[in-house]
């Protein structure tokens, strides 16, 4: 175990994509001589082509039906497509492996059999043939290199005293071997070896399983006790989080052997798992760098890590499988787990997570390590049940905390949680190595997650020796954010900086934005009405245009009903409902003379007011126990939340109702604000739904608002197509009932933006901060709820990001922030900074502390 004298090898790997293009054969060059001049001897490792092994295994199915000829001729072209972009030849070794592979598929296609040995060959020839095409091109730039079979370099290990090596799936032994080092060492100073394969004892050739190569190198590593392995790959390292669903996630320089493994094995694909095994045993140095981009820094990994509680990672790992059995009888019963394991073993499946409680045990089912089909289940759950209640629960994912002392963090994770409310969490495990913090959620939430737990935990201060530049900062060129989505601000920019003119802040509105989301919204066809919540912004202008397209109004007070009116002249109050919240009696009288909907959300209402509704029909809003949004605050339903009558009220409220004849037309409910999931509106429907027989006169349901506007331009969209497909199983269930949508936020969230001037900026103890004309006086979401809202530099939009600094106001708060860590250009006084998404809950809870006056609105 211990660290071993290193020899003067480096293992150098490539994948499948680097090795496909002469750009990055003369980054592999360049690595390989620098190698050279830093006075190592340097092991090529590589893959083959890419999609080379994929093409074998066409060539093989199509084989076995007995026509291997077109993706013969297609693997050969491609080889030799290569070996011109290279300016090299087709060496007699390169043409006796074409016609090698053309043997075997001809006899496969004869016998129309084929046995895993042949198997084996065949994929085998991808690594030989890559390979000796890397060797000659590598000889072509001046390298003294060697071609060596890594058969020769790697046997494959039999598996137990009876069973022989799985030719498919091999390991191998990987302890130091002299022989092998003196056989290295008497060759050239470069050598050039395969991936992915290796020979049995029977001298049959065997794979590694796909991902094979990373394996190879650090099998290869160990055995000549390298003093480095380094994976070059496309991506230059590893990161925080998957940068493709991420662009915010952050290289990390470090990570000691563990760390790696636990974020291999949580779904990042960077590394192969297997490989970390040797390279850890023998103390090898592993790094992982990019081929496309050889000068980036890149991962270390290795047996150091940085002292302290960190989280380094937040891992995705889709399509696992729960299986959850029940058992009252579990409790204190001697050998529960160990026949319900048993089970597991018998089918041959692999558990992951588990979890346990006096009545339940769940465990997960990786894909990765099981071929879970729909029979085997069948079966593994007909055998488990004789054992225990079983549930199957899937798709999920595992959403995984990676780092160091994530114990020590958890009480930072109190924000975290908040995000869990909203979703089902299946399990939840903490590995003992504390390591690893793992929550399983449906599948369909695994991103979202990842993406709101990223913003919350990685969050590095200046000069973080660990965590690196964003995915962005390394790669993004401007077109390609903008090729993401286009904000309209985006094309507006001069006509923005001329509608603020001198001023020093404003929100300017585009009241186009409004309208084409209004029309989104009145195209669903499953809803007879769309309501503007406009709680979320009552600029008479924006009222306006959205009774335009005829969308009706939810209002909350009696000043937002007069504030309908004024606005639309002539407007039938019927498309106004008035909900309220702990409203004074006055309120409700005046609306019903009115004649608009009112909306009772108390018991009390009708307990002490009930002859203010007599003769009336009115609307009921419901607790429906189901509480969703982006925040705790905005939560608007379940046991802690002062909205709505609980279902067990219902009874006393229809017996008051009668006795004072009271109608009741229609029932309401909201769960709350920022929900994606569109199932939300399918369950409260459903709940409303189930209500209805107790309330014969129900003409209405009103399913709430709380559509979710992603708060970042590249961020997920609710989808709107879904959702009316959701909706329409609620009105589906009540042909003659209407269906009401009253959303706030989506009317308007995109349609504002907040113009603000840089005042100062500051330098504080390494932290940089650029200060703005207003803050949350004018848009307390920050500070209120945490919340994001996209921040550019108008005046320099477009030029490169080089500074990151906190967006602060005047406001004499600690908490009046606009947003933290932002990448911007250098700001100077005077600019003008764009904060997006600030339509909809922006100015209309703004406010005049300070004596500062909110920013003013203005239209585009
Ligand atoms: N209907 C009712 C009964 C509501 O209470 C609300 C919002 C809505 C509809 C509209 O929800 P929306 O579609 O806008 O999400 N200030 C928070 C949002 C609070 C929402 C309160 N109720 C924020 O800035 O996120």
């Amino acid at each position: 175990m211990s660290a071993r004298a290193t020899s003067r090898w480096v293992v150098v790997k490539f994948g499948g994509t680097s090795v496909s293009s002469l750009a990055n054969w003369r980054n592999i060059a360049l690595v390989v001589k620098r190698r050279l001049e830093a006075g190592n001897r340097v092991l090529v490792v590589h893959s083959a082509i890419t999609k080379i092994t994929d093409g074998l295994e066409k060539l093989l199915a199509a084989a076995i039906d007995g026509k291997p000829d077109e993706p013969l001729k297609a693997i050969e072209q491609r080889h030799r497509d290569l070996t011109s972009e290279l300016g090299i030849t087709v060496s007699p070794q390169l043409q006796g492996y074409f016609d090698e592979l053309k043997q075997m598929a001809n006899g496969i296609a004869l016998v129309r059999e084929l046995s895993d040995r042949t198997r084996a060959r065949v994929m085998a020839n991808g690594e030989l043939m890559a390979t000796e095409i890397g060797a000659r091109f590598l000889m072509s730039q001046g390298v003294d290199v060697t071609w060596m079979d890594a058969r020769d370099m790697l046997s494959a290990e039999d598996r137990g005293a009876s069973a022989k090596a799985s030719v498919l799936s091999a390991t191998c032994s990987f302890a130091p071997d002299t022989a092998l080092e003196q056989k290295l060492d008497a060759s050239t100073p470069v050598v050039i070896t395969q991936g992915f394969i290796a020979r049995d004892s029977d001298g049959n050739t065997c794979l590694l399983g796909r991902g094979g190569s990373d394996t190879s190198a650090s099998y290869l590593g160990a055995k000549i006790r390298a003093r480095a392995i380094e994976i070059w790959t496309d991506v230059p390292g590893m990161f925080s989080a998957n940068p493709r669903a991420t662009p915010a996630a952050r290289l990390i320089r470090a990570l000691h052997y563990d760390e790696a493994q636990e974020i291999a094995t949580s779904g990042a694909k960077v590394l192969h798992p297997r490989c970390l095994l040797p390279a850890r045993q023998y103390q090898i140095p592993l790094y992982v760098y990019a081929t496309q981009t050889p000068d980036l820094e890149g991962t270390l990994i290795s047996g150091e890590s940085a002292p302290g509680a960190h989280v380094k990672a937040v891992c995705n790992r889709k399509g696992i499988t729960l299986i959850s059995l029940d058992s009252p009888g579990m409790w204190h019963q001697v050998g529960f787990m160990a026949d319900a394991f048993a089970v597991f073993k018998e089918h041959g499946m692999s558990v992951d997570l588990v979890s346990t409680s006096e009545t339940n045990v769940t465990v997960s089912l990786d894909p990765a390590a099981n071929t879970l089909d729909g029979e085997l289940l069948g079966k593994l759950q007909r055998d488990l049940s004789r054992l225990s209640n079983v549930r199957v629960i899937g798709p999920c994912a595992s959403v995984s905390l990676v780092g160091r002392n994530i114990r020590a963090i958890l009480h930072k994770l109190g924000d975290a949680f908040a995000l869990f409310e909203e979703q089902k969490v299946y399990l939840v495990s903490q590995a003992a190595n504390d390591l690893n913090f793992t929550f399983v959620v449906d599948e369909n939430q695994g991103d979202r997650l990842v993406e709101q737990l990223h913003d919350l935990l990685i969050r590095p201060g200046k000069g973080d020796p660990v965590m690196g530049p964003t995915w962005e900062q390394l790669f993004a060129k401007p077109e390609a954010v903008a090729a993401r989505a286009q904000p309209w601000w985006s094309t507006k920019r001069d006509e923005l900086l001329g509608t603020l003119a001198t001023r020093d802040s404003a929100f300017v509105y585009d009241l186009g934005q409004v309208e084409m989301a209004a029309r989104s919204i009145t195209g669903l066809k499953s809803i007879g009405r769309a309501l503007y919540a406009l709680k979320a912004n009552p600029h008479p202008d924006i009222l306006r245009r959205v009774a335009e397209q005829g969308v009706g109004f939810d209002c909350v007070s009696l000043a937002e009903i007069e504030r309908v009116f004024e606005a639309v002249p002539g407007i039938q109050a019927d498309r106004i409902l008035f909900t309220p919240n702990f409203a004074p009696r006055e309120e409700y009288e005046r609306a019903l003379a009115l004649g608009v909907h009112v909306t009772i959300d108390n018991l009390f209402v009708l307990q002490h007011w009930l002859d203010a509704f007599n003769g009336k029909s009115v609307f009921l809003r419901i607790d429906t126990g189901i509480g969703r949004g982006h925040h705790h605050h905005v939560k608007t339903a379940g046991a802690q939340s002062k909205f709505g009558i609980p279902v067990e009220e219902l009874d006393e409220v229809a017996r008051l109702a009668k006795a004072g004849d009271v109608s009741i037309h229609g029932l309401h409910a909201h769960a709350g604000s920022g929900v994606f999931d569109v199932e939300n509106w399918t369950q409260v429907g459903s709940v409303l739904v189930g209500l209805v027989k107790r309330f014969p006169d129900v003409k209405y349901i009103d399913v709430g608002g709380g559509l979710g506007v992603p708060d970042r331009i590249e961020g997920r969209e609710l989808d709107l197509a879904r959702l009316d497909g959701a909706l329409a199983k609620v009105k589906g269930a009540l042909p003659g009932v209407e269906l009401w949508l009253e959303p706030g936020r989506y009317l308007v969230a995109n349609a504002g933006v907040l113009l603000a001037r840089v005042t100062q900026t500051k330098v504080k103890s390494g932290i940089r901060y650029v200060g703005i004309a207003t803050g949350m006086n004018s848009l307390i979401r920050p500070a209120l709820y945490g919340a994001h809202h996209d921040i550019v530099n108008l005046t320099r939009y477009g030029e490169p990001a080089n500074i990151q600094a906190n967006v602060v106001g005047p406001i004499c708060e600690s908490s009046d922030f606009l947003g933290h860590d932002r990448l911007l250009p250098e700001c100077h006084s005077g600019d003008v900074l764009l904060i997006a998404t600030a339509g909809a809950y922006g100015r209309a809870m703004s406010s005049n502390y300070n004596l500062r006056a909110p920013a003013e609105e203005l239209l585009i």
